[in-house]
């Protein structure tokens, strides 16, 4: 992590303590440190074991009583790659959710344009409660990346969920994150993938759907812009806001609108990465009123909506395409089948017989097949993880 800048803030936690190890990792592998501390963490851990260790001084208030020097927030999150925020107390991440900047470390979150990870660690209770919950999605939301608390023993005695991550954890998590950014494999290529659920209007209040979250579009998009590629994410109703500075995300609704966007920048991609669960049918008429209920049974024609990936196969031109087939049955002969039809380098198979694979939760298990009739089964992992095996393959590909 040479010349890698990492801004740590601690809040007031007792998990504070595990702070030092965690400095020691991030020195150890070469990057540079600087902490803020919030008044309560100075009772948990001293300033003067965060200076030592980190090599720099610590910042703790606008400005120092004694030498009457200014902590500029805005120089100090410019300075920094990634800021992390562990331990981050219920209280600290309530400020953050709203905006409340009465201390050094969370002015300098509103300043900072660099990726942000917060680490909750608190007791059990807290973790559970809704407004905590609620604050952590909005962090979210926003954009930040959360380490999630782990279940163990806490503080209080009482054993359960709100474990701060342990240190070698948000080492790696921040290591995977920022090496993944400096391998830079990608450089000068422009890729769309589409990813989330399309919702098909019925009438001003319903819609048909499906239960795609969007996650691993969004990973893979995320993975690929890390990596240097110009990336374009058409992404379908979803609560997932990723953000990096090689991403332009754009949201739709209707597979019509998703193959429109595909259908204005197919041409300037090398590669297509189709990820998004598209509803193959629409009602063939939007009501334009909410429909009524009635002592009828009601029917609603449907009509085939766009198959947007095989208009990128039938009109590619020395372009990477990749599609996804999520099957139930004979998995293997449907994956190869789509992939002939239409006219794709690979497609990504994940069977929903497979525990953990599929829609909505955070892993999955995939296998690839390529238009050689190769393939590779890959073990169930995050989808995080499988985003990574799913870019190395089209780097594969590319090269
Ligand atoms: O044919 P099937 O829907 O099973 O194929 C799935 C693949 O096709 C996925 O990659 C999906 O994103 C894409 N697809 C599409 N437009 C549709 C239906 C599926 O792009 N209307």
């Amino acid at each position: 992590m040479q010349n890698k800048r990492i801004l740590l803030g601690i809040t007031g936690g007792i998990a504070a303590y595990k702070i030092a190890t965690l400095i020691r990792y991030f020195i150890k592998s070469g990057a540079e440190v600087k902490c803020i501390m919030t008044p309560a963490s100075v009772d948990f851990i001293s300033p003067l074991t965060i200076a030592t260790l980190s090599k720099n001084p610590v910042y703790q208030s606008f400005w120092d009583a004694k030498t009457g020097e200014w902590s500029n927030h805005v120089a100090l999150a410019l300075w920094a790659d990634v800021l992390v925020i562990a331990p981050c107390t219920a209280n600290s991440l309530a400020k953050l959710a709203i905006g409340l900047s009465d201390n050094l470390l969370v002015t300098t979150y509103l300043s900072a344009k660099c990726p942000v990870f917060i680490a909750p660690a608190m007791d059990l209770d807290m973790y559970q409660h809704s407004t905590t919950k609620r604050n952590l999605q909005t962090l979210k939301k926003d954009g930040n990346f959360i380490l999630p608390a782990q279940s163990g023993e806490l503080a209080s005695g009482l054993s359960g969920e709100g474990r701060m991550m342990e240190p070698e954890d948000i080492f790696k998590a921040i290591e995977s994150f920022l090496v993944a950014d400096s391998a830079l494999d990608f450089a000068n290529k422009k890729v769309i993938v589409t990813a989330g659920p399309t919702y098909e209007l019925i009438d001003p209040v319903r819609f048909i759907g499906n239960h795609s979250s969007g996650k691993m579009g969004v990973e893979i998009a995320l993975e690929l812009a890390r990596r240097g590629a110009d990336v374009i994410l058409v992404l379908g109703p979803s609560n997932l806001n990723p953000k990096h500075a090689n991403l332009k995300c754009v949201s739709v609704q209707s597979a019509e609108e998703m193959f429109s966007v595909v259908k204005k920048n197919w041409k300037s991609q090398n590669i297509g990465v189709f990820s998004a669960a598209v509803a193959d049918y629409k009602p063939k008429k939007v009501a334009n009123e909410k429909i009524k209920k009635s002592d009828a049974n009601l029917t609603i024609e449907l009509i085939k909506n766009p198959d947007i990936l095989l208009w990128a196969g039938e009109n590619k031109k020395n372009q990477i395409l990749v599609g996804f087939a999520l099957e139930t049955e004979n998995e293997e002969s449907n994956a190869k089948a789509k992939l002939q039809k239409k006219n794709l380098d690979a497609v990504v198979l994940n069977s929903l017989k497979n525990d953990g694979a599929g829609f909505g939760g955070d892993t999955n298990k995939i296998t690839i097949f390529d238009k050689d009739n190769k393939s590779i089964d890959f073990q169930l992992k995050s989808k995080t993880e499988v985003a990574k095996d799913i870019v190395n393959f089209l780097l594969k590909m590319k090269n």
